[in-house]
């Protein structure tokens, strides 16, 4: 294998060429696939003498111009047109073999359907073409196949027309009216049963919906047509956009490198994020599925009607469009629950690559592999900085910005830059200083100085900022500015009032709260006439992805769980609470001590969230979760995953202990009582229900409890909240449960993931042993991105098991990722980030990896896993 090459943002050229329009004509057959195809062309930089198309993997027949034989040099990444005209036709054949195709982009089959993934660069393995966004075109797309075997045939737009073939075949030919780079093409031919519904726009076009499955699962499809509907009519009320055809189609598919995929008019979706019932699909499942189907509907206006001119601005779509279905979520539900879910995971993933050897901005400026872009930085954190404009201009504000986004650019291929400017522009807004956080990666941090004068009634808040270079920033020479941090703040007063806030540098949004912007590396701000001395409650909503390093007395981060009006900074703070606690237990089992006590005073605190009875239970379970491991690794000095976990059990139990009485009632209070409900109000009645389960489980005479649960569950957010509890004991039902468990759902592949999840993230001694003897259970399959995610993925993330001195876990997953990589890059790449955080690791686990990094590396990689090994390096 080559060493794989950098390429740079600083490099982008304009296209030489347009393309008019392109017709497709794809022969399916049982050992390969006939692909024609007919490009028009127009040379838009008549310097240019020679046409590029990318194309990989494909076994050329024939290339006529202008119908005769074309002059040309084949390679293997492409096809060079030798001196084109200005205008000419091509017409191109060439054959393929889906059936062979293990990375799962361009063509392939999954099972019996034939399907396509061409984000970000899998339209060249499909055919030639120029397979970058910018080139926009209008696609005519024929399908032919057996009719018997696939009856189904699809692709964008509408369709025009269908007849029979010779040979018992058939073919359908669509339309697609609308401009699109070839990443949004997409084709599906299948045999498949169809749940329909439709849609009446706010103009009164009526739009034929359709999920195509398997046959026999079109129950299982409501939800997400439900999801569908809901996703429609939001983006009309509060975006005012509409859909743009006159049909939308969805097909579930059991492998898939990712979540899903906006291909225009027809998204593609891995199954786990398409079928839900109760049964099988937790209360998540649920609200995952709610939440990406309208992320990809979200995308027909932001990624395909405006699209990306280069793959370096995919947060333009992405960011955008995370952040639209982040709102879609807020809006359906509870706004400060939803925002309280989005930062614990946004902590968890993006926090955690920004403090990695792979951390890189927004906009990154350069790559080895465009598929490695598709990051919790490029999605999560490209939300937050479009949340942070919202927060500045208010919702009005940004509503105009929007509208005025799609006015300018529908049907442009664009770039960040214009993003931002659009909705700076209605706002009067100088983001200059703002647009560093598109440049510049790392997570700042941002300390905080309070000082008040009770003689003079002032209350002066100095903030000081920092966010030192990343490795990478640091290879790349990058010079770093302060960036521009809008921070919501509000100080209480000793009953737990807001205090009316008299500042210069304060500013008020539409959403009436108090804005402060942080700019320069220090600055002061100074409150008047602040009658006692208040505590501070700042970056409310989470309202800048930052770091807030407040030395806060316990009490006054107790005052703050109690009485902020802000539900966010009231999960903050216990998180806070949680988090001391948790690095003070870590810290005395790593010098050795056995026995930890868990200090009172938080006892106490969380007593005030368990026997309260006014508290709504959504608030109640999320004050009551202790943080992610992810978020305690990047607090903490050193990653020690069996002492972080001896520290986590250890104050569970003391929980237990201590709330014995209360957490039962809780249960019993809770248990049983509207399982077949699937309102937001009831996921937060179970969630904090097997909350109190977890607690109590670290009680040896409530283990029974958590039994009787996993055997008598009738929805699967209780079967499987007891089943992770008991595979986490140490007792005769952990074997006997996850023995029913596989039982009871080996004919469904979805839960069986759930299966093989919640082995691989078992804090269990033997886990090592038992993922690899998963590796060869007869349901694995190594060529099934779910399942490996389930296995391999979960295990990496296992901190307990995965980096615990005592087995050889690196150089298994080292082998894993070396077999991976040969059948599935994207997925490989994936599984490799479990040893981003190896620097973090005890002196003598990082030397361990080191030796994995290299090893791999040594083996020869493709170019997506070679650059996660190789930053990991450094
Ligand atoms: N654009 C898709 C989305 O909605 C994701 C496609 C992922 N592709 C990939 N190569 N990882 O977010
Ligand atoms: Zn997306």
């Amino acid at each position: 294998m080559s060493t794989p090459e950098k390429v740079y943002l600083k490099d982008y050229q304009a296209p030489a060429f347009n393309v008019d329009s392109i017709h497709l004509n794809f022969d399916l057959f049982e050992d390969f696939c006939r692909v024609q195809s007919e490009i028009k062309f127009n040379k838009t930089n008549k310097k240019e003498n020679d046409l590029f198309l990318e194309g990989e993997e494909l076994e050329l027949v024939s290339v006529l111009i202008n119908d005769a034989k074309a002059t040309y040099e084949l390679s293997k990444t492409g096809l060079t047109i030798k001196n084109v005209p200005d205008h000419f036709t091509l017409k191109i054949e060439t054959r393929l073999k889906p059936q062979e195709n293990t990375s799962l982009e361009g063509l392939y089959k999954s099972g019996n359907i034939f399907c396509t993934q061409c984000e970000a660069q899998g339209f060249r393995k499909v055919t030639y073409f120029m397979d970058r966004p910018d080139v926009m075109t209008t696609y005519t797309v024929r399908i032919e196949a057996d009719e018997k075997k696939y009856p189904i045939l699809l692709s964008n737009g509408d369709r025009i027309e269908s007849g029979k073939a010779k040979d018992g075949r058939h073919f359908v030919v669509w339309n697609d009216p609308h401009k699109k780079p070839c990443y949004l093409f997409a084709l599906v031919a299948g045999d498949l049963g169809l749940l329909k519904d439709t849609f009446t726009t706010a103009s009164g076009r009526k739009v034929n919906l359709e999920i195509y499955a398997h046959h026999g699962l079109q129950a299982k499809c409501e939800h997400a047509m439900d999801s569908l509907k809901k996703s429609m009519k939001w983006d009309e009320e509060r975006f005012g956009r509409e859909y743009d055809l006159s049909i939308y189609m969805i097909l579930a598919i059991d492998d898939f490198n990712a979540g899903a995929m906006e291909n225009k008019g027809l998204n593609i979706f891995n199954s786990r994020l398409v079928f839900a019932d109760g049964k099988s699909a937790t209360d998540t499942d649920y609200y995952n599925i709610e939440s990406v189907i309208a992320h990809e509907y979200f995308h027909n206006w932001t990624g395909n009607r405006v699209t990306l001119r280069d793959w370096f601005h995919l947060s333009l779509k992405e960011g955008l469009t995370v952040f639209r279905d982040q709102e879609f979520s807020m809006d359906m539900s509870s706004r400060s629950m939803v925002r309280i879910d989005n930062v614990d995971d946004l902590r968890a993933s993006q926090f955690a690559e920004d403090a990695g050897p792979n951390a890189h901005a927004i906009r990154p400026a350069s790559c080895y592999a465009v598929d490695n872009f598709f990051t919790s930085t490029i999605y999560e954190k490209g939300s937050e900085v479009i949340r942070m404009m919202q927060t500045m201009v208010g919702r009005p504000g940004f509503r105009k910005g929007m509208d005025n986004y799609f006015a300018k650019h529908d049907g442009q291929a664009v770039i960040i830059e214009d993003f931002a400017k659009a909705i700076a522009e209605p706002n009067n807004q100088d983001w200059e200083q703002f647009k560093l956080w598109y440049s510049q990666a790392g997570t700042p941090k941002v300390k905080v100085k309070e000082q008040y004068s009770a003689e003079n009634k002032t209350y002066n808040l100095t903030l000081r900022q920092e966010c030192p270079q990343t490795s990478q920033e640091k290879i790349e020479n990058v010079v770093k500015k302060p960036f521009h941090i809008p921070l919501v703040i509000g100080l209480l007063d000793s009953k737990g009032n807001d205090m009316n806030l008299e500042s210069d540098s304060i500013s008020k949004n539409t959403e009436n709260q108090n804005l402060i912007h942080l700019k320069k590396e220090t600055q002061e701000f100074v409150f008047k006439n602040v009658s006692e001395k208040p505590v501070l409650s700042l970056n409310r909503q989470f309202s800048s992805p930052i770091h807030l390093d407040w030395e806060a007395s316990f009490n006054e981060v107790l005052f703050l769980m109690k009485y902020d009006s802000d539900a966010f900074n009231r999960w903050e703070a216990s998180q806070k609470l949680y988090l001391k606690e948790l690095s003070a237990q870590i810290s005395e089992i790593r010098k050795g001590s056995t026995h930890v006590t868990t200090d009172p005073k938080l006892i106490e605190a969380l007593g005030f969230v368990i026997n309260n009875k006014d508290l709504d239970p959504a608030l109640k379970a999320k004050l009551l979760s202790p943080p992610s491991n992810d978020y305690l690794a990047q607090l903490e000095p050193v990653l020690d995953g069996p002492s972080f976990h001896k520290a986590q059990d250890n104050l569970a139990k003391a929980i237990g202990v201590h709330y014995e009485k209360s957490l039962l009632e809780i249960y019993n209070s809770l248990h049983g009582k509207n399982v077949d409900s699937r309102d937001a109000k009831d996921f937060d009645r179970r969630r904090l229900k097997n909350l109190a389960l977890y607690f109590l489980s670290f009680l040896p005479q409530h283990q029974e409890l958590a039994f009787d649960q996993f055997k008598n569950a009738k929805i699967m957010t209780d079967e499987i909240a007891a089943f992770s509890i008991l595979v986490d004991l140490e007792s005769n039902h952990r074997e006997e449960a996850i023995r029913m468990f596989h039982d009871k759902w080996k004919d469904d592949s979805l839960v069986m993931n759930k299966w093989f999840a919640v082995q691989a993230n078992s804090s269990h001694k033997n886990t090592l042993k038992n993922v690899a003897e998963l590796l060869r259970h007869k349901e694995f399959n190594i060529k099934n991105p779910n399942r490996v995610y389930a296995l391999l993925r979960t295990f990496g993330n296992n901190f307990a098991r995965f980096h615990d001195p005592a087995f050889d876990t690196y150089h298994f997953m080292a082998d894993q990722v070396i077999a991976l990589d040969k059948l599935n890059p994207q997925v490989a790449a994936r599984i490799v980030a479990c040893f981003d955080v190896w620097e973090k690791l005890p002196e003598n686990q990082k030397g361990k990896v080191k030796t994995e990094l290299q090893r791999m590396l040594a083996h020869g990689l493709s170019s997506n896993t070679h650059e996660i090994v190789v930053k990991a390096l450094g």
